[in-house]
């Protein structure tokens, strides 16, 4: 019957496509493109939505839920998850290992080691194979339930091979490397506090209510134990991983059997020094007693096991010296002192600049150039000066002081009763304006191509412009005279200036610069008050009444409005042309991430400016003209020669009613 073939292929999607993510992201060894991904993933929900009856937790569409409201719910662990006792150095794993010897008599214990990961502890409970529910380790007895946003983690299985109607699997939730600096990179843009390390920030991602934040957060599971071994029949450590394998989680390969301790500390040495080229962060290593039947006789305290130990990494340190103390003047006024460092290796990079955040925390620290300092990164990441060596001196170091005047304008800086920072207040601060107007261009912003930093301070020096909103004003002679730029060049860069006026106000907003308000507070803005006057006339109250918008970046939002010298740009910036109005109907979202757009024909339901914005909105990029790199054309009415190129290279063509179901998909 229609209806049985229609179930069957849906049950052969769901284990295809569970698969081919296996393959992808727990083994890093994909076998289908992308594309085909997609293509199998749209037929499962085209039939689940045909049938939503067929919808069951374990399908690959169920991965991204709905928000959680109220918090999260509390669990309890069948059994509590231990934690670990810590040691710090050799001498301290011999005496474990004495201790351990000891107990076990006569026979000689085989220890596994294995990576310490920098995450959190999480139980995954499975029931009759499906993973029914994911809990944080809380205190070891009362975890909470965070079950929505554990199913977003495409390294753990949503199903696994087990016939248990109750498995506890545990393991590492963590951030790796790489998606720990991009997030961080995108929360200083957003003026949001950095995480202090990849723990903090796969512990935030995962305590998020809306679980499609958590999915955009790129976590990883690495899996190495199990809450009591119901169903499985295992005798150690090393048979339990390889069986976590077996079941398709994620299981670390840096693990290894030795016979006596020696050989684990010359193990765990190896790995401090080469911890840093991972794409993770590891803080330790744990070292476990191989076999479950000495682990038992081993035994637990209430908190720790007596049959492992956590050898903890020192954090890296390093010495070097202080060049010099510079101070740079950002877009918001503040100067900020850096130390200028005698270059030196420190976790896996050149270390050569420290941030030294401002005058109280130098004379706290009482560092002076010259100084023999110590650094250090913190959480792996940031490097952070920890003090200088007092011994080392020789008399020849030099007290900072903080400039009277602005480095990049010579104007008096003044500091404010109660703050730490330093500012230059002149408004005409070329140094200021410099740096307001390379964050104005920047890519998140109004994105405007060919204003770098060497043709901004020409502009500046001859008087072309005096703030963001002259940069509509330039004309092409006015261009073409300055060093290093051509006709092509002021071509180009008056065309990006023409391009950005149709940004929109969530970007413009980002763009202004306004304290507080990073790229997603603009949006945000944007799409509740939809153009700038409705902003601009808003009150405190309405502003802090808008979803995440608190009183910090309300008060702000207020404060720059009433300024006539920022109505005053904002109204330069709204004559010039630049659209200064939110396209409120289509909301934002990810639903075209990482695709490459072209349309063609005439669309009914939309402009072309609306359709590309609605593209760009959603995470994809709009682009001219069907090359190799295309990923998808949307074909109006009359469809031109695009269409035929798409035709012929195979890029998939939709039409503008699939476009705006697309569109409509979150
Ligand atoms: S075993 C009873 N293995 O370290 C055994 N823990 O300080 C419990 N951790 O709470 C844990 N990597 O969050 C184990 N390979 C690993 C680990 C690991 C990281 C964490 C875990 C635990 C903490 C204890």
């Amino acid at each position: 019957m229609e209806q049985d073939k229609t179930y069957d292929r849906l049950q052969e999607l769901k284990e295809k496509l569970d698969f081919y993510s296996y393959q992808y992201y727990t083994l890093d060894k994909p076998t289908i493109s992308d594309y085909d991904y997609d293509m199998l993933y749209r037929e499962l929900e085209t039939i689940e939505g045909a049938h939503p009856e067929w919808i069951t937790a374990d399908s690959p569409t169920q991965r991204v839920g709905h928000k959680i409201s109220g918090g999260f719910n509390k669990y309890t662990h069948d059994r509590p998850m231990l934690s670990l006792g810590d040691v710090f150095n050799d001498d301290e794993l011999r005496e474990f290992d004495r201790r351990v010897r000891a107990d076990l008599g006569e026979e000689a214990p085989q220890y596994v080691v294995e990576l310490k990961i920098d995450g959190l502890a999480i139980n995954l409970i499975y029931e009759n194979g499906i993973f029914v529910r994911g809990v944080t380790r809380g205190d070891g007895i009362v975890g909470e339930d965070v079950t929505a946003n554990i199913r977003t983690i495409k390294t753990i299985p949503l199903k696994i091979n087990s016939a248990s109607p109750h498995l506890e699997i545990r393991g590492e939730v963590y951030m790796p490397v790489s998606a720990f600096d991009a997030l961080n990179k995108q929360r200083v843009e957003d003026e949001l506090e950095p995480f202090a390390n990849p723990r903090n920030a796969a512990a935030g991602s995962l305590r998020q209510l809306d679980p499609q934040i958590t999915a955009q957060r790129k976590l990883s599971f690495f899996a190495y134990a199990v809450g009591g071994t119901a169903g499985i029949d295992i005798k150690s450590q090393e048979e339990l991983l390889d069986d976590l394998k077996a079941f398709r989680f994620h299981v670390n390969k840096e693990h290894k059997t030795f016979d006596n301790m020696e050989e684990v500390i010359a193990f765990i040495h190896t790995w401090d020094k080469r911890r840093n080229t991972l794409p993770y962060a590891t803080d330790g290593i744990v070292v476990k007693v191989n076999s479950f039947a000495q682990q038992e006789r081993l035994g637990n305290t209430v908190k720790i096991p007596k049959w492992a130990i956590a050898y903890k990494f020192p954090p890296e340190r390093a010495e070097t010296k202080v060049l010099g103390i510079s101070v740079t003047v950002g877009r918001t006024g503040v100067l900020t002192p850096a130390a200028d460092l005698e270059p030196v290796r420190l976790a896996g990079t050149t270390v050569k600049r420290a941030t030294l955040h401002n005058e109280d925390y130098i004379a706290e620290k009482d560092i002076r150039i010259g100084d023999t300092v110590i650094i250090q990164k913190a959480g792996e990441i940031i490097p952070e000066v920890i003090g200088p060596v007092p011994a080392a001196r020789t008399g020849a170091e030099e007290i900072f002081v903080m400039p009277a005047r602005c480095p990049g304008c010579g104007e008096p800086v003044v500091r404010r009763e109660g703050e730490a920072a330093t500012r230059c207040v002149n408004p005409q601060c070329p140094a200021v304006i410099a740096e307001k107007v390379a964050h104005f261009v920047s890519r998140d912003a109004m994105n405007i191509d060919g204003l770098g930093s060497a043709i901004v301070r020409q502009l500046l020096e001859r008087r072309l412009i005096h703030d963001v909103a002259d940069i509509y004003a330039l004309e092409k002679d006015e261009l073409t005279v300055l060093d290093g730029f051509g006709e092509k060049s002021a071509d180009n860069l008056l065309q990006a200036v023409e391009e950005s006026k149709h940004v929109g106000l969530a970007r413009v907003l980002f763009a202004l610069g306004i304290r507080f308000v990073g790229a997603k507070a603009g949006r945000i803005l944007a799409n509740r008050f939809g153009s700038v006057e409705a902003l601009a006339d808003a009150s405190l109250e309405e502003l802090t009444a808008v979803d995440e918008i608190g009183p910090r970046i309300a008060e702000s939002v207020r404060a720059w409005f009433v300024n006539t010298d920022n109505q005053d740009l904002v109204r330069r910036l709204g004559a010039a042309g630049v659209d200064l109005t939110a396209e409120k109907k289509i909301a934002e979202g990810t639903s075209f991430s990482g695709e490459i757009v072209v349309l063609t024909g005439r669309l009914e339901t939309m402009s072309r400016k609306e359709a590309q914005r609605a593209v760009e909105n959603r995470g994809g990029k709009c682009t001219g003209s069907v090359t190799g790199k295309t990923t998808l054309v949307v074909a109006g009415t009359e469809p031109g020669s695009k269409y035929e190129k798409a035709q012929a290279l195979g890029t998939p063509v939709i039409s503008e009613e699939e476009f705006v179901a697309w569109l409509q998909r979150e």
